[in-house]
């Protein structure tokens, strides 16, 4: 692998996708790991990230020398461009020459091998209050800005390498072309990380893990568990079964594209629970919003280990399938084994003579990956590219208490909303857009010739990297105003649209 040692800034996980980007596996390891440890994971190359301290700072992470004495190409980039300068014995100073944001770099020279044939002065992203002022023996140094007399520089003999700006940020216009010239041209590394190879990998790693035990999988419809199981079917066919326990709270369409398309493309055994009735009676008067959050988990443990059970009683089960992702382990601190379920799907809930080893084939994947992997076994694209949606599904966003009538009148509004979106080829640029009924609101309206006393309707598509922080989407008006003639027409029980333009925070992405 390439490792990204993380020195605690946001960019590690965004420096390790871009590598990935670039068709080479990256994984991230943190700072405090020591090189004897680093270097026997055999790294192709080792990225240092930036971070938020001064190299001078009272305890602030330093790079050990030995790092580079190793031949492996090392690449540093802004404070690991700095601890690098340090560790080599260059010369880093408190200018008082601070650069943030969109900053000019001029090229010095040929620009070496990182910025050759690149443009001479280019916009580049800058995050940094001390400066490199003396690149250390055998370096050339390739580039500067007004804040950084050395802001790119290369020993190509010991294949080492840093840049003061940030590669990894969008803003950096080249950036993208800097990192895959250290990668391949520096570090002489060859771009074989596809999505066709990682399937391979994968499916010899799951059939080396199960051998010929039988496998279970819990499908909830999203992206994750779809494309797991797809991943461990392919490795070991029938030996896995998946239950799709279906609670009558997915939207429009998406029960059955689990239960007919997506089997239709992979050939995996589906049980299928039809659970509706017991959710919503479990849920009925029900309208706070933990609380709704909270039957759904249960009611959805207690039905998946009755399959289960009857699973196990045909045959053992020696293996559960969970779709982790990389970002939760990384986040996790990097755990070994132990598995991090954060949905409500956490089948972790299940008695003790149900104990399952799990099976994890996404562990070291970031969701792109995820989705590409997906297409690549042929999923059907909706399923592949759908947005992220809540465990709890619509019964949050029901603002009131749920049944029947308002989960169809909510599924009608949002199916439209949702095709209106595609239609407008706005699917990519948009993160989520969830739809949300006001159950217990109404309002009066004038529809023909009669007052009306419907129920509003509130849109709320939000643009955001990772869930965590969002911004309201400027959705073009034309297409507003399309959902919203629609919906008005369409579904009888609104009679109101509107639109929320709150970011998160303040607001969250859902409504409850
Ligand atoms: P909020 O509303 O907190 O949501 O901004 C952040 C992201 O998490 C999703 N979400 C959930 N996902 N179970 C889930 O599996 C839940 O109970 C749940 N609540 C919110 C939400 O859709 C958004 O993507």
């Amino acid at each position: 692998p390439v490792l990204v040692v993380d020195f605690g800034a946001q960019y590690a996980q965004l420096i390790a996708r871009r590598v990935r980007e670039a068709h080479v596996y990256s994984e991230i390891v943190p700072h405090s790991m020591p090189v004897a440890e680093m270097l026997a994971k055999r790294p192709a190359a080792i990225i240092l990230s930036g971070g938020p301290s001064s190299v001078y700072e009272d305890g602030a992470p330093q790079v050990d020398p030995a790092l580079f004495g190793a031949g492996v190409p090392v690449f540093g980039i802004c404070y690991g461009f700095q601890a690098m300068a340090v560790a080599l014995q260059g010369e880093v100073s408190h200018t008082g020459l601070r650069e943030f944001g969109g900053t000019q770099l001029s090229v010095t020279g040929e620009g070496g091998v990182l910025l050759r044939d690149l443009p001479e002065e280019q916009s580049v992203w800058m995050s940094h209050g001390d400066s490199v002022t003396a690149a250390p023996a055998g370096f050339t140094v390739t580039a500067g800005s007004p804040g950084a007399p050395v802001a790119a520089f290369e020993d190509l003999d010991r294949r080492l390498a840093g840049v003061q700006f940030h590669p990894e940020v969008a803003h950096t216009v080249h950036g993208q072309h800097i990192l895959k010239r250290f990668l391949y041209d520096v570090a002489g590394i060859e771009p074989t990380w596809t999505s066709n190879n990682i399937i391979d990998e994968q499916v010899e790693a799951i059939r080396a893990r199960v051998g010929n035990k039988r496998v279970l999988c819990a499908l909830s419809g999203g992206v994750d568990s779809a494309v797991a199981a797809a991943l461990v079917h392919k490795a070991v066919g029938d030996q896995l079964t998946c239950v799709f326990v279906d609670h009558g709270l997915l939207r429009a369409g998406e029960a059955e594209q689990v239960e007919k398309d997506y089997v239709a493309a992979t050939g995996i055994t589906l049980k299928v629970v039809d659970a509706s009735r017991r959710f919503l009676d479990a849920l009925a008067g029900v309208t706070d919003p933990e609380q709704k959050r909270k039957i759904v988990g249960r009611e959805f443990i207690r039905v998946f280990e009755q399959a289960a059970r009857e699973l196990e009683a045909e045959d053992h089960v020696e293996f559960l399938v969970q779709g982790t992702l990389y970002p939760d382990v990384v986040e996790s601190g990097g755990g070994t084994g132990t598995a991090n379920i954060k949905s409500h799907h956490n089948v972790g809930g299940l008695p003790d003579d149900l104990k399952f080893q799990l099976v994890e084939p996404l562990r070291t994947l970031f969701k792109d990956e995820v989705r590409q992997i997906g297409a690549a076994l042929g999923l059907p694209e909706e399923m592949v590219m759908r947005h992220p949606f809540p465990g709890p599904g619509l019964s949050i966003r029901i603002i009131g208490a749920i049944n029947e009538e308002r989960l169809a009148i909510l599924r009608a509004a949002d199916l439209i909303a949702r095709e209106e979106l595609t239609a407008a080829g706005l699917d990519r640029s948009v993160w989520q857009f969830p739809v949300v009924l006001l159950a217990d609101v109404r309002s009066v309206g004038v529809q023909g010739d009669g007052r009306t006393y419907g129920h509003p309707i509130v849109l709320r598509p939000v643009s955001s990297d990772d869930a965590m922080t969002a911004d309201w989407s400027r959705l073009p008006h034309e297409l507003i105003a399309k959902i919203s003639t629609r919906i008005t027409n369409e579904v009888r029980e609104i009679n109101r649209v509107v639109v929320d333009v709150t970011s998160k925070p303040p607001g969250t992405i859902e409504w409850e």
